[in-house]
């Protein structure tokens, strides 16, 4: 094989590609860009789905989620944050979060669903439309060994 058919052939591998990748100018676009806090609040869940399967399979917890600090301060969506409201909220949040990468490993379950629970409760509040999905992130606990009475 002689060089220019080496050349012509990495040409049409580099051109395949370009037809592959998908052209940044067509991807749909949401009539209105996510807010700054919508768009952590996506973050928010998918280390919640990380949290989880690593809570599960006993791994350990993925890395502290320094970003999360922002919550009070991240520009929202235009009149769904009143910060007398949210605000207490997600201190009570944040505190939690603390105490999940605190606590001993024995208790590392239920401190990862009070935080979900953290979740929920500003949701019920402010937003309730995650719920649905909110739930889902519960690490069911095992079912007590029932004790005889007397
Ligand atoms: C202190 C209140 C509060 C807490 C705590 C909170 N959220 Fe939110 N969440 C909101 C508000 C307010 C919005 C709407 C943000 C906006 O549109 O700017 C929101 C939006 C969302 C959204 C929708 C984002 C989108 O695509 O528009 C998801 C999903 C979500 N939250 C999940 C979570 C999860 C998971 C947690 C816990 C890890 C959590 N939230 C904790 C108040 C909260």
């Amino acid at each position: 094989m002689t060089t220019r058919h080496l050349l012509v052939l990495t040409i049409l591998a580099l051109c395949g590609l370009a037809f592959v990748a998908p052209s940044p100018t067509h991807v749909p676009q949401d009539l209105k860009p996510p807010s700054e806090l919508a768009l952590l609040m996506r973050n928010m869940a998918s280390f919640m789905d990380t949290a989880k399967s690593h809570t599960v399979r006993g791994i350990d917890r993925p890395p502290y989620p320094e970003q999360f600090k922002k919550m009070k301060t991240a520009t929202p969506t235009e009149g769904m944050v009143e910060h007398e409201v949210f605000d207490p909220f997600a201190d009570f949040f944040l505190t939690t979060l603390d105490s999940y990468y605190k606590a001993k490993k024995k208790d590392r379950v239920q401190r990862y669903n009070a935080l979900v629970q953290a979740c929920a409760n500003c949701h019920m509040q402010v937003c309730p439309g995650p719920l649905v999905r909110i739930k889902k992130m519960y690490v069911p606990l095992p079912e007590p060994i029932p004790t005889k009475k007397n």
